[in-house]
């Protein structure tokens, strides 16, 4: 009795359905196997928590729950949606920024990430309103860089023409629309921006919208950057 207590609450907070409604489902021989090999009517069950999914993240989505309108929550598998505890995003991108971005419900990682001393270095494709005026490289790389209502400087930042109104922006930091003030205060207007890169982690072979489980090294990498990644 004890033991179909807990896995009903255990499979609860996988989004199976209430405490009661899994309970019911156990009774009626739905769940079957164990621990490693648990199935719902006859499916694997869900990965546990502590999971951390990487999307590609399409325009005209945000990221926090409190928003209306289409969240990049609602891009997730419909039981992921009841999971307890939710999914955050690592950060977020503001709704017309595409690319990558991680979800997480493991609390504890998603504060190590976003702490600043996590230093990971996230990367950024923006295409300007403007052509680059040679002066930008060195502005951001400078750590003098003081955005519109701040007073702590920028720390370093790494900036790599792509084109004449195009570039490559490498930060190791995440302030409020940080990309898009930079270039403001280098003269510029962001068009479009695009995360190519969080760390370690791409969006290769994801289209807009689509996402997946980072796999075990991928999590580890991300526990542990490597040298000069963070
Ligand atoms: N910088 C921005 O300006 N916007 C984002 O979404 C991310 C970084």
């Amino acid at each position: 009795m004890k033991d179909s207590l807990k896995l009903a609450k255990y499979l609860a907070g996988l989004g199976y359905g209430s405490r009661k409604e899994v309970a019911i489902a156990i009774r009626d021989g739905r769940v079957t196997g164990e621990s490693e090999s648990l199935r719902f009517d006859g499916e694997p069950i869900d990965p546990p928590h502590g999971l951390v999914i990487v999307m590609n993240k399409p325009a005209g989505y945000t990221c926090s729950h409190a928003d209306q309108g289409p969240l990049v929550y609602d891009l997730l598998a419909p039981r992921y949606l009841k999971r307890d505890p939710k999914f955050s995003s690592v950060g977020r991108l503001d709704a017309e920024t595409t690319g990558v971005l991680l979800l997480t419900d493991d609390g504890a990682l998603l504060h190590k990430l976003i702490s600043p001393r996590s230093n990971l270095p996230k990367t950024y494709e923006a295409a300007l309103a403007r052509p680059l005026e040679g002066h930008e490289a060195a502005l951001f790389a400078s750590g003098t860089l003081v955005l519109r209502g701040e007073d702590k400087p920028c720390l370093p930042a790494h900036l790599e023409a792509m084109g004449t109104r195009t570039a490559r922006l490498t930060l190791t930091e995440g302030r409020y629309h940080q990309v898009r003030r930079m270039f403001a205060a280098a003269g510029n207007h962001v068009e479009a921006l695009h995360r190519s890169r969080f760390g370690p982690l791409g969006i290769e072979g994801l289209n807009a919208g689509e996402w997946r489980s980072l796999t075990s090294a991928e999590l580890a990498s991300l526990k542990t950057p490597a040298q000069g990644q963070g």
